[in-house]
């Protein structure tokens, strides 16, 4: 028997991906990017055995078991390392024939499950990363982001500290469809993220199938997809740059962009609630008191009411102090059940 456990980090998007063009391999319609948070504070945690003695593939999630034999994306994370583990195994007799061994897989957040905080991303990344330690895989990083693309797109994303963009690829069978490191976490350490938990309850509609009603039924979604191209590139220069000007105003309009394509989706996928929309107003006006009139905070949020606020860690102090303020105490299980404060960097 062999064990092992690793841990992978939440990402939060700030060029949002949604919607697919192949819905087997997870091939996305868009580019994205994404900052990857400290590990610290939120992390998949996942322990996988392996031995002979097991009969079946099993799975825990946060202590309860799952059923594993309907999880088709789970199964093709299994096949992909297994059959790079298995050429391994012909190439070297000597080696223990882990590959037709069946796995028991443990994995826990410690932060809300899909809630909107990205709960797949590190789930996945944990799975196929531990799975790649386990087997002793000799593999890059980008063709373990390539196996975790087909667990949930957005897991390609948290392989990979720092600030990281999932280019959608061109080839049929996704094998150009991987993440890609844009600049490592130590080249903005300024930037932090602060998370708000405004409500850790499961979100109505699960990000694979409301991405899918919105290709099929939404006329903006079109119009997006003429628009991200720019974005990607105005946003990789802005992190390059660290200009944070740009870096936040990308940020919210793109949220907000990907949040309407969401409304036009026939019937409408609503995913902010009161809360969110407050949030927003906040920080819009926190921006317009800015006595130079340059952005002091850029808000985002997933298929989920979650918001999550990046900032320089200048006026951090400041933007958790008028969250409380607004949102004070006594909401607090209501509202901000945990609000973390994040460093972004993995
Ligand atoms: C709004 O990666 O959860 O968070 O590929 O179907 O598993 P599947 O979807 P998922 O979608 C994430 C959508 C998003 C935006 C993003 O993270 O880019």
């Amino acid at each position: 028997m062999k064990t092992v456990t690793c841990t992978a980090p939440v990402n939060i998007a700030v060029i949002k991906y949604w919607g697919k063009r192949d819905t087997e391999l997870i091939l996305p319609t868009n580019d994205s990017l994404s900052v990857t948070l400290s590990q610290d504070i939120l992390h998949s945690k996942t322990t996988i055995s392996a031995s002979k003695d097991y009969t079946q593939d099993r799975l825990w999630l946060n202590g309860k078991e799952e059923d594993i034999t309907k999880n088709r994306r789970m199964h093709n994370c299994f096949r992909e390392t297994r059959a790079l583990r298995e050429k391994m195994e012909q190439a070297d007799s000597t080696l223990e024939p882990l590959s037709t061994y069946n796995v028991h897989v443990c994995s826990e957040n410690n932060f809300p499950t899909a809630a909107g905080l990205a709960s797949s991303a590190s789930g996945l990344a944990a799975l196929v990363y531990t799975l790649a330690q386990l087997f002793d895989l000799n593999v890059t990083v980008s063709e373990l982001s390539r196996i975790a693309r087909q667990g949930s797109g957005s897991a390609c994303r948290s392989l990979f500290g720092g600030f990281v963009a999932w280019e959608k690829g061109e080839a049929k069978d996704g094998s150009d469809s991987m993440a890609v490191q844009v600049a490592p976490e130590s080249h903005w350490p300024e930037l932090e993220a602060l998370v708000c938990v405004v409500s850790d309850a499961k979100k109505g509609t699960s990000s694979t199938e409301g991405m899918q009603h919105t290709v099929q039924t939404s006329p903006l979604f079109q119009e997006r997809l003429n628009i991200v191209p720019g974005r990607m590139e105005a946003m990789k220069k802005a992190i390059l740059e660290r200009d944070f000007q740009s870096f936040a105003e990308l940020t919210m309009r793109d949220s907000n962009q990907f949040h309407s394509v969401c409304l036009d989706t026939y019937p409408p996928i609503f995913y902010l609630n009161d809360t969110s929309r407050a949030i927003i107003q906040l920080v819009h006006a926190y921006n317009n008191s800015s006595p130079d009139g340059k952005l002091k905070a850029a808000y985002t949020y997933d298929a989920g009411s979650n918001a999550v606020i990046y900032a320089p860690k200048e006026n951090m102090r400041e933007i958790i102090q008028l969250i409380s303020h607004y949102f004070p105490s006594q909401d607090a299980a209501t509202y901000f059940t945990d609000p973390y404060n994040v460093i972004a960097g993995a």
